[in-house]
């Protein structure tokens, strides 16, 4: 046979191989599920939580060991540890049908290794980075016994006032969609089954970033149309990168709670998107339908998730509870009950756990992944990769900008602020603080000390606390200040601001923090500020008065090495912003992809009959894809492949990029559209591609771009996806107010 038909035999036989595995699971789960008791059944729908890291609310309900072996249990959240979940398995072994426990956790950006907080992460725009912390995550939590990490979580967000902006990859849909398919491939790895793999899951479905005044849990309103169009593709892309399961949320759209939403789960995700996973609802979502006022009590909420199609009940005990006499009743078709309790079975047929249900808990396997260096190194470099270099203006005397540092220069530096020293906090929200976190996590100062060698050069003063009014500290600081070359604040929020339930009214800068920098600036010595967050902060006077500014988030175990590498040059800052900075929460919402309106503003201080405010500049404080770098970038114009394009063709967009400083560099080409005029008004500018390149001074490359008939394409009033004939301009830059720019009409 030659070497040809050799191929094309063998890539008939993957899916063969795929299908015959799946419709080998299919037999094991249809045997299993016929000797299974009503009661048993629905065990397998009841999660939750071990009392000893709850993520929420918790119910104390007596002996849950019990309930395991009696089959009432088929998942929890929160055990981990490879000793503890083979013991609750072992006691799983007990039950009649001898069905293994499933073990969920929110392993959101790292387990035993931090990495960046998710949302910094998204500021690297390195998609493979992205995808390689999540594969260590999942190396790291498989080997604790975990099966299932409730992640990614792909809710867009345009309103930083919610605290769990932390947690997503920001505004902007297409960037978070391809960032959500890069991490489920990182978490799910060559796929469930694999001891290295853990299923991942998409949350929260749907629309839970768009809660009314960024306040969390609150109501979301909008059109079916918006919805499809901002907040269901990263969805879709999870769903497409074969995400293992999705969560529900807790926010109502459009009046109906998106765990009793059969809109959400029935149609467009089982139906239209054919998804075959797990739906586990969020924590007490089930039950929380009552305080909706969509549910008369707990049992008509078992009711109402059931049929809407949530498969799994997290911590309400609905389903336990009540969806046997709602069977017996008949209130509740069993061929949906069955189909809930198959796709629970199938995957624990597929992470391998009823062969072998300890696969995933060995103590052996979980001590040689902890403490692995490389994870560390990877942790450094992603690290480095999230952090934004906001402004790094010239400062008198010198004129130079103060950035980068060089390790060999003898000036004195005074690291001052309530952050310098932090430790845990530079993991964020939703990390888990293990007993040597201090000697794992790198602060800043201790960064510095790395950096350097020793502390001769360093000086320290608090200044003052995160929040509160004690000005006390502001003395100590003014004195080693005065008695330094160098001031390098560190301020910001501490990591439990932001996050969930962390929904903040104002943006500012908690306590006094910014009267500490008006006095170090007061000082006359060269200043640079390091602003750490979980979200866009408000700091106008520092962004108008300080030199140089780095926003660093909260980057992980190896925050204080990373921001060392970036302020010293030996890494050259190459973040760009995944969400619009505002100037003020009165402009929230605020984003890049905005309507002109009728009246659209020409200048930023255009505000007469235009859409604008009279008592602020029209354009937000740093704008989409916004970040700078040690050196700078020149862009060429941009060239065509054609004027015209006929429908189902492809476009290519070229532009030369040339690094025009001293460094060498990363930059973030991007590529943004607008549709002129459409059947529905299209947004100023729509991200559509991006590529990011390491040029040497005096290098150029060209970038080529393809733009294919989808890039053109938006929902129309129908929710047909469609590409409608016009002229469409394409721009190319370093951030969302690229200016080169060239177009094209779509015949
Ligand atoms: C929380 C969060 C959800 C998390 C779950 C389990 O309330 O909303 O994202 O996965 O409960 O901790």
């Amino acid at each position: 046979m030659n070497f040809f038909r050799l191929v094309l035999l063998s890539l008939t036989l993957i899916p063969c191989t795929l299908f015959a595995q799946h419709s080998a699971i299919d037999k094991k789960v249809d045997s299993l599920l016929s000797l299974m008791t009503l009661e048993e059944k629905v065990g397998q729908l009841n999660q939750l939580s071990s009392d000893f890291a709850a993520t929420g609310p918790i119910t104390k309900d007596g002996d849950k060991q019990d309930r395991v072996r009696q089959g009432k249990i088929g998942s929890y959240l929160n055990v981990t540890g490879a000793a503890r979940t083979r013991s609750l398995q072992e006691i799983a072994m007990q039950s009649r049908l001898r069905i293994p426990l499933l073990f969920a956790q929110d392993v959101i950006h790292g387990y035993r290794t931090i990495f960046p907080i998710p949302l910094a992460e998204a500021a690297s725009w390195d998609l493979a980075a992205m995808e390689q912390t999540a594969r260590i995550a999942a190396v790291e939590a498989a080997a604790s016994g975990i099966h299932w990490t409730f992640a990614p979580m792909v809710d867009i967000a345009r309103d930083p006032r919610w605290g769990r902006v932390m947690e997503g990859a920001g505004e902007d849909s297409y960037l978070a969609s391809l960032i959500a398919a890069a991490r489920v491939k990182g978490f799910q790895g060559k796929g469930i089954g694999n001891t290295d793999a853990v299923m991942a899951c998409a949350k929260h479905f749907a629309a839970y970033g768009a809660a009314e005044g960024g306040r969390d849990y609150n109501s979301v309103d909008m059109s079916v149309r918006k919805l499809y169009e901002v907040y269901l593709p990263p969805f879709k892309a999870a769903k497409e990168a074969g995400v293992a399961s999705f969560m529900n949320s807790f926010n109502d759209l459009n009046g109906v709670p998106a765990t009793g939403s059969s809109f959400l789960q029935r149609k467009i995700l089982k139906g239209d998107w054919g998804f075959k996973g797990i739906v586990v609802s969020d924590w007490g979502s089930v039950g929380e339908m009552v305080n909706h006022g969509y549910a008369a009590d707990l049992k008509d909420a078992a009711r109402i998730a059931m049929n809407a199609g949530s498969d799994m009940d997290m911590e309400s005990r609905a389903y336990v509870a009540h969806l046997v006499e709602l069977v017996k009743d008949k209130k509740i078709d069993t061929v949906q009950l069955n189909d809930a309790v198959k796709r629970v079975l199938y995957k624990k047929f597929e992470l391998g756990l009823f062969e072998d249900p300890y696969r995933f808990s060995d103590e052996k396997r979980e001590q040689a992944v902890w403490n692995n260096p490389a994870h560390l190194q990877v942790a450094r470099e992603m690290a480095r990769k999230s952090i934004v270099l906001l402004k790094n203006d010239k400062f008198t005397p010198g004129n130079q900008p103060l950035l980068p540092l060089h390790s060999g220069s003898k000036k004195k530096i005074a690291l001052i602020g309530p952050l310098v020293k932090a430790i845990g906090d530079n993991n964020g929200f939703w990390s888990y603080s293990w007993p040597d976190d201090s000697t794992r996590v790198v602060s800043l100062w201790q960064g510095f000390i790395n950096k350097l060698g020793n502390a001769n050069s360093l000086t320290y003063a608090k200044g003052c606390e995160i929040t509160g009014s004690d000005t006390t500290g502001f003395t100590a600081a003014r004195k080693t200040a005065r008695e330094a070359d160098l001031i390098i604040l560190s301020i910001g929020e501490s990591a439990i601001m932001s996050g969930e339930a962390k929904s903040r009214s104002q943006l500012q800068l908690p306590g006094v923090q910014e009267q500490l920098v008006k006095e170090m600036v007061a000082t006359g010595k060269p200043v640079i500020v390091l602003i750490s967050a979980g979200r866009p902060l408000v700091f106008n006077w520092i962004a108008d008065h300080v030199p140089a500014i780095v926003y660093t988030w909260w980057l992980g175990t190896q925050a204080g090495n990373a921001i060392a590498d970036v302020l010293f040059g030996d890494y050259n800052p190459s973040g760009k912003l995944p969400i619009t900075f505002p100037r003020s929460e009165g402009q929230i919402p605020i984003y890049y992809n905005y309507l002109s309106t009728g009246r659209p503003f020409k200048s930023d201080t255009d505000n007469t009959y235009v859409t604008a405010y009279t008592d602020l500049p029209n354009s937000p404080r740093y704008v989409f894809g916004y970040g700078l770098s040690y050196t700078s970038f020149q862009y060429s114009s941009v060239q065509l492949s054609a004027n015209t394009l006929s429908k189902g063709q492809s476009m290519q967009a070229r532009v030369t990029v040339t690094n025009t400083g001293n460094y060498a560099g990363e930059e973030v080409v991007q590529l943004y559209l607008q549709d002129v005029v459409g059947s529905i008004v299209r947004p100023e500018r729509e991200l559509k591609a991006f590529e990011k390149i390491r040029l040497n001074p005096g290098e150029s490359r060209e970038v080529i771009f393809t733009l294919d008939p989808t890039a053109l394409s938006f929902f129309n009033e129908k929710l047909e996806l469609v590409a409608e004939p016009g002229l469409f301009h394409v721009y190319i830059g370093g951030n969302s107010q690229a200016t080169q720019k060239a177009s094209f009409t779509l015949l």
